[in-house]
């Protein structure tokens, strides 16, 4: 799983949950934004033609981006990319956006725990198929 974080909050939530230890499933991949606003659709594409079997993006809550209204970008973003991801062959559930403060460690490992469980039930990413063809 690859996960776009924001670096002043989700990306420091993630930290905290390392610092302090919590369980949390090692399946993610860390990729530090500035903000969530900067995650390009085409990132979350390429990521998932490329055989990740999700994509998470998790950001600061509404109100708190540093860039004003990243968020909210991302937000629109995620809400166009989940109705084109059947298009490629996708599952729309493969692409989850979440807001995780940089105290929420705890809510960063359930995120990142709760996406591994629903990820697993879904089974390998349908880029792993149309490559097998
Ligand atoms: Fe965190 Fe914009 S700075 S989402």
């Amino acid at each position: 799983i690859v996960a776009f974080v924001c670096n002043w909050c989700s990306y420091t939530a993630a930290d905290l949950a390392g610092t302090a230890r919590m369980i949390q499933s090692p399946n993610v991949r860390l990729i530090r934004m500035m903000c969530t606003g900067m995650v390009d659709p085409k990132y979350v594409i390429k990521a998932l033609l490329g055989g990740a079997d999700a994509v998470l993006i998790s950001g600061c809550h509404p109100g708190d981006c540093h860039y004003i209204n990243g968020n909210y970008k991302a937000r629109r973003r995620v809400k166009l990319l989940q109705e084109i991801l059947p298009r490629f062959g996708f599952d729309r559930r493969r692409l989850k956006l979440t807001w995780i403060g940089a105290s929420e460690g705890g809510e960063f490992a359930d995120t990142v725990n709760k996406l591994v469980a629903e990820i697993r039930e879904l089974g390998p990413s349908e880029a792993r198929a149309m490559t097998a063809v």
